[in-house]
């Protein structure tokens, strides 16, 4: 059959079949005028979460994080860094060095999150995070050190300091009792108290997208944006305190998390969700939250591919009608299955295709491969264009700020989807240059900002904290 889908792919009908399904998928291919609005529409909702009246309503949270500069090259010391809320729970050792061009080096370790603990109460979930902790220390024999830590905690949080931070509500796959309105340090405090066998001195709490900002700008002093396009999505920009109307203060610059996966959670884009994006959000773990994230983020691009191609097979425009029990399960279309099959390699992806659909037990054709490689490139685009769309946004607020007739910029990412789908980046990129073609934006990929920035962040708070009692 391989070289049967090879010969396929360069006919006249495997153009038709293309044809066929963007006719299908009308809805979910966004023009440039469409993501132009997205943009306009974003810039509105950033305004509304910045300003002091409008912020308590805003969907779009804007959250002050305190953390006013990057690092300037003179911090050093070890730290230890908590890193929850992406792929893996991770805890890490980072050692920085002022040795002229800073190095930083790295201990890390990935424990699992059983879905039990994600979904049962907070206190079980933050006993676990200690547990790890322990665990780690004692492997590297430093448990009678009181280190400084960094967690990167990747949720939304209301912080009033750089070491409180009480959680908003979970989103992802996140949903342990008792933690939403709490500050997330001092229960992580209880929880080491608790079992005795080791101190330490939690300095700093970060939303992965600061995490990705900071190691960013670490090599490229321009940087001033993180964007994480991962399990979930998200961004964070330095903004200009006097915009900033939730914090006292006007002068210098704060890094604002915007927390953009909510961007959409009053209405705002009903115009653009389709009828599946409306079933993922029904089947999640939140509904009628994080409703942009839900159109772009790993934790649901397969499960929306698998959601059309059910449809499809139901209207019998895919697999001869026919669907399998596999096929029918909520998440048995991972994300990374959509990667694969949109590989441009050598046709690789048409094969994988073909190795994805049986795997879930159905006897693919080759016009059913070309419509699942297809499906995938709409939802995968979409998803980019929309990120493109907010960052759009971002960077003309920047710009404005700067008045400056053309923007210089550098944004931080990181993420799965970023990072891990062949097409992903490039597209996005490409779209975001369409959209505001008078700004200079290098994109430039995080090296582990979720682990290395928390230590960052603490290095820095660490050395104002010295100047200060100096
Ligand atoms: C979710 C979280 C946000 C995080 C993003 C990426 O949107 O709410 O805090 O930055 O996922 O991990």
């Amino acid at each position: 059959i391989a070289s049967h889908l090879l010969a396929y792919y360069f006919t006249e009908l495997h153009h038709d079949q293309v044809q066929k399904v963007d006719k299908y998928l009308y809805h979910l291919r966004l023009s440039e005028e469409n993501l132009m609005d997205v943009t306009m529409r974003y810039r509105r909702e950033m305004d509304r979460g910045l300003g002091r009246d409008t912020s308590p309503t805003a969907s779009v949270k804007m959250l002050p994080t305190f953390v006013r500069s990057t690092p300037d090259g003179t911090e050093h010391g070890d730290f230890l860094a908590l890193d929850l809320g992406g792929t893996n729970f991770r805890v890490l050792l980072v050692r920085v060095s002022a040795n002229g061009k800073q190095k930083v080096e790295m201990e890390n370790q990935i424990y699992a999150i059983p879905e039990d603990l994600r979904r049962g109460s907070g206190s079980g979930l933050f006993d676990h995070i200690a547990e790890c902790l322990a665990t780690f220390l004692d492997k590297l024999g430093i448990k009678d050190k009181k280190l400084p830590l960094g967690f990167t905690f990747s949720f939304p949080c209301q912080q009033t300091k750089l070491d409180e931070s009480i959680l908003v509500s979970w989103t992802k796959g996140f949903k342990a009792s008792g933690v939403e309105g709490k500050d997330v340090v001092g229960m992580l405090r209880t929880a080491i108290k608790k079992r005795g066998d080791f101190d330490i001195d939690i300095v700093a709490v970060i939303n992965d997208t600061v995490g990705t900002m900071m190691t960013c700008g670490y090599d490229d002093h321009h940087c001033e944006i993180g964007l994480i396009v991962g399990t979930g999505t998200n961004a964070c920009y330095m903004e200009e305190m006097r915009n900033l109307e939730t914090v006292e203060g006007d002068e210098g610059r704060m890094c604002v998390n915007m927390e953009w996966g909510a961007f959409g959670d009053d209405g705002k884009l009903d115009d653009l969700r389709t009828p599946f994006d409306v079933e993922i959000d029904l089947g999640s773990l939140n509904p009628g939250k994080q409703l942009f994230e839900k159109m772009i983020s790993g934790l649901y691009m397969g499960e929306l591919v698998r959601l059309i191609l059910v449809k499809m097979a139901k209207e019998e425009l895919v697999f001869q009608g026919k669907t399998t029990p596999e096929l029918l399960t909520m998440g048995h279309f991972q994300t990374s299955f959509v990667s694969a099959i949109e590989n441009e390699k050598n046709n690789e992806g048409l094969l994988n295709a073909e190795q994805v659909l049986q795997g879930l037990g159905l006897s693919p054709s080759a016009e059913d491969c070309v419509t699942t490689q297809r499906v995938c490139q709409i939802v995968s685009t979409r998803a980019a264009h929309l990120c493109a769309a907010t960052l759009a946004a971002v960077l003309r607020q920047i710009r404005d700020n700067k008045a400056a007739e053309r923007l210089r910029t550098t944004v931080g990412v990181d993420g799965s989807v970023y990072k891990n789908h062949p097409q992903f980046a490039r597209r996005l990129q490409k779209m975001v240059r369409r959209l505001v073609p008078d700004c200079d934006v290098r994109f430039l990929r995080s090296e582990d900002g979720s682990g290395k920035g928390a230590a960052m962040v603490t290095a820095v708070a660490y050395r104002l904290a010295k100047q200060h009692t100096e």
